[in-house]
């Protein structure tokens, strides 16, 4: 019998070719909303497979339900979103994407720092709203990188790439990772291990690269904060959670850290009227890491190949 896969969500329309081509049977919502959570548990109860998004928390209580369920291939290299112990306890199979995802999340988390230490988006309302009569010589001054010290919490392979991209600009950068690592031969001679305390002490710049689990969550803290002497600007293109929110508003009020660049924000969709949305010196994107169409297009293709490959391999 045919296996029947639903795609949560509205993604590039290869994934669906290449299930289709692969003889499955391929639902997608009627609309381009998120789903809701009664159709998300609709889907977990009847389909074979789901291509879900990093938006559609599925829980524990969620699979019980599930009966014929075998295989979540997630939209997203983070799989915070999915109980996967459970998941798995269940006998169902979690895929996510990596890989695809690096060079996009290590450009963004670039784009939104330099936009940020560079004040590029006042600039940028400037000239729209006419106020750029003369050339000024004292506005919208930042920070030139040549010579300060960038360090990199997660060391895996996004946190890799941002370092690469900062050899450029001639930056210094440690890392801290949570096991002692084998590097690269580019990376061996240009990067150094440090310890946390180290890192948060030392660093001008602090760039978040680390997933989402019980270890990491809220691992940036007001304690944290207060240990960053240098008063550093943070970037977040990880999770939101890595950092507990009411310590970063309270270290960007106090003046603990300079800034924070963020691609993600706990919680997530953020609101308009929430501190961090309102503060100059915060600069917040709607976790469009991975929004390229040379990533997303991956994406799907590599999401909707899991599921190809999952079922292949149970012989089904
Ligand atoms: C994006 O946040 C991802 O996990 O792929």
């Amino acid at each position: 019998m045919k296996k029947k896969i639903f795609i949560t969500r509205k993604i590039p329309d290869v994934a669906k070719k290449i299930l289709e081509k692969e003889n499955f049977i391929v639902d997608c919502p009627s609309h381009e909303k998120a789903i809701s959570k009664e159709e998300l548990q609709t889907a977990i109860r009847e389909y074979d497979g789901i291509l879900a998004t990093l938006y559609d928390k599925i829980t524990a209580e969620m699979m019980e339900e599930a009966e014929s369920l075998s295989v979540i291939s997630n939209y997203a290299i983070g799989l915070d979103n999915i109980d996967v112990a459970f998941a798995n306890s269940k006998g169902i199979k979690v895929y996510n994407t990596p890989d695809i995802v690096t060079h996009s999340t290590a450009d963004l988390a670039w784009a939104i720092f330099l936009a940020l230490i560079r004040k590029i988006l006042p600039a940028n309302q400037y000239v729209r709203k006419g106020k750029w009569q003369a050339w000024d010589p004292s506005i919208f001054w930042g920070e030139e990188l040549l010579g300060k010290t960038l360090g990199i919490i997660g060391f895996g392979r996004i946190g890799k790439e941002v370092a690469r991209r900062a050899f450029g600009f001639g930056v210094k950068v440690v890392f801290y990772h949570y096991r002692s690592l084998q590097l690269e031969e580019d990376l061996e001679s240009s990067v150094q291990q440090v310890s946390k305390e180290h890192l948060l002490e030392n660093c001008d710049y602090i760039f978040l690269h680390v997933p989402l689990t019980d270890e990491t969550r809220g691992m940036i803290h007001e304690q944290t904060f207060k240990a960053m002497k240098k008063k550093p600007v943070i970037v977040n293109a990880a999770r939101g959670g890595v950092i507990n929110t009411n310590d970063l508003i309270k270290a960007l009020q106090e003046g603990w850290i300079r800034g924070a660049a963020l691609d993600v924000t706990d919680p997530e969709p953020i609101e308009p009227d929430n501190p961090l949305c309102q503060m100059e010196n915060c600069l917040i994107v709607p976790h469009i890491g991975t929004a390229t169409y040379e990533c997303r297009t991956e994406m799907a293709k590599k999401a909707a190949e899991n599921i190809v490959h999952h079922f292949r391999q149970r012989g089904d």
